[in-house]
């Protein structure tokens, strides 16, 4: 079966083949906030090249699809004292990183996270159709709207935009960006010597877009990408980050702590984009997914354990406090409950998943830390237990595939890939090798056409 499952027409999958589809997260010394910390994992790994070479390169062994640098375009963290016990402080600027390793890796996709809230669109345009060109057709650029207001400040901005508003400007950020990429036609650059042409200027398209946030007049001065759009990812669920998603998302990041959640964010999503005049096969679903590895059970619960009790109580506290909004607990009992809070300006979808945690369990503020410390959609198994739990929720329609968030590195890691991954090729679930060139071929999605073929082709009727 080559890692296809075949699925039956007119079930919302359109008779295309459904594929298990993995991210990774690359992510120096590990997911997890203590990682750094982990006697095996590196201290240093955040600004590590050859470490950051190592982990791409096993990942592209696995044959995962994509790895994935999430970013934050300031030191992420209010609280010195709890800042100063992460590893959130120092990072790499993720397109920097990206084309370094384009050099060193042949197959595998490289998407990284930018805001729309604190770029322009030119910018943006140009350095994912760089990528693109440079990795022969792997570039897939992460959508975001912004989760840590200090971001604002680093921006000539006093407060952070409004939810609502960042979406609206993302709107249109990534409707200037798809225009940048169309400015050539595929076939514009003649480079002819003979005639001494170098492109054709009725390839040529100037944008001249005048809308409510940007103003760009165009063209982008690189040709056309090789997948004609970078890979676009979207990661707010939402329901402004949901629309988003549904008018122009390749892929989806979600976060969903049990399988139920998956399925109705699943079939809400793909109708969604249903109605907005798309293929629902178009677009691939990525809940996170977070894993440790062992012989037994009772060996990853060890290896958990061991993660875990590096973690100092005040970096749980204060990371509780950011994903709640950036509230300030201090106030309130650490054995009682969590208060009422206003709604979150960061990631609304973030704050109502921990706000339904506490309320479901009846947990304490410090109960609530040290739960979400380990993680909700950590699984903890053998390889074939993490297998099962795989294939349950590809098979139940909860995911196409997952992101997978490796808690320290490199072990967590490369357990994944030698011990789950062939697990999941004996099941016939996950390819043995790439089929496609690109990102968007491995994917499985069709190669988008300018937006002036279809002007083209209208007047030539
Ligand atoms: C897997 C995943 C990765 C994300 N990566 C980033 C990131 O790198 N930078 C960032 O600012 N936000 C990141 N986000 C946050 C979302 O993009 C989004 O802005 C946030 O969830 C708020 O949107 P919402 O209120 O629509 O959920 C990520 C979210 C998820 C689920």
């Amino acid at each position: 079966m080559n890692g296809q499952v075949q699925t039956r027409a007119g079930d919302g999958t359109a008779g295309r083949p459904r594929r298990l589809t993995f991210g990774a997260l690359l992510h120096g010394s590990g997911g997890h906030i203590a990682a750094w910390r982990h006697p095996l994992s590196p201290p240093d790994g955040q600004l590590d090249l050859p470490f950051h070479i190592r982990l791409a390169r096993t990942m592209e062994r696995g044959t995962f699809d994509a790895l994935f640098i999430a970013d934050v375009v300031a030191i992420w963290g209010h609280d010195l004292d709890s800042l100063r016990r992460t590893a959130r402080a120092d990072r790499f600027e993720p397109l920097t990183l990206l084309a370094a390793l384009s050099t060193v890796t042949e197959r595998i996709g490289l998407v990284a996270t930018a805001t729309t809230t604190y770029n322009e669109p030119f910018h943006i345009a140009r350095k994912f159709a760089s990528l693109d060109h440079l990795s022969g057709g792997r570039a897939g650029w992460n959508v975001v709207t912004s989760v840590v207001p200090l971001e604002a400040g680093n921006f000539g901005r006093d407060t952070h935009l409004d939810h609502a508003l960042r979406y609206r400007r993302a709107e249109e950020f990534v409707d200037v960006v798809r225009g940048l990429w169309d400015s050539f036609d595929d076939d514009a650059f003649l480079r002819d010597q003979k005639t001494g042409i170098y492109f054709d200027e009725a390839r040529l398209h100037r944008l001249d877009h005048r809308g409510k946030h940007f103003a760009v007049t165009g063209p982008l001065n690189i040709p056309r990408p090789p997948q004609g759009r970078p890979v676009i990812v979207q990661a707010g669920s939402s329901d402004a980050g949901r629309a988003l998603a549904a008018s122009v998302a390749d892929v989806v990041f979600t976060h969903h702590p049990d399988l139920a959640g998956a399925q109705a964010y699943y079939a809400d999503l793909k109708a969604r984009t249903q109605a907005a005049g798309r293929n629902p096969d178009e677009v691939v679903v990525l809940p996170g997914l977070s894993t440790v590895v062992g012989r037994t059970i009772s060996e990853a619960e060890d290896k958990l354990e061991r993660l875990t009790a590096l973690l100092d109580p005040r970096v749980a506290l204060a990371d509780l406090a950011y994903w709640l909004g950036g509230v300030d607990l201090t106030a309130h009992p650490l054995d009682g409950p969590l208060p009422d809070l206003p709604p979150s300006n960061q990631s609304r979808s973030a704050q109502r998943h921990i706000v339904e945690r506490a309320r479901a369990g009846g947990l304490t503020i410090r109960q609530l830390a040290h739960q979400l410390a380990r993680d909700t959609r950590t699984i903890v198994g053998t390889p074939e237990s993490i297998a099962d739990h795989i294939q349950e929720w590809f098979e139940g329609r909860g995911a196409d595939g997952f992101n997978v968030v490796f808690p320290y590195l490199p072990d967590t890691l490369d357990d994944f890939a030698t011990l789950v991954i062939p697990e999941l090729r004996r099941r016939g679930l996950f390819r043995t090798e790439y089929t496609g060139r690109t990102l968007r071929e491995n994917l499985g999605l069709s190669l988008p056409p300018s937006r002036w073929s279809a002007v083209q082709a209208r007047s030539l009727r």
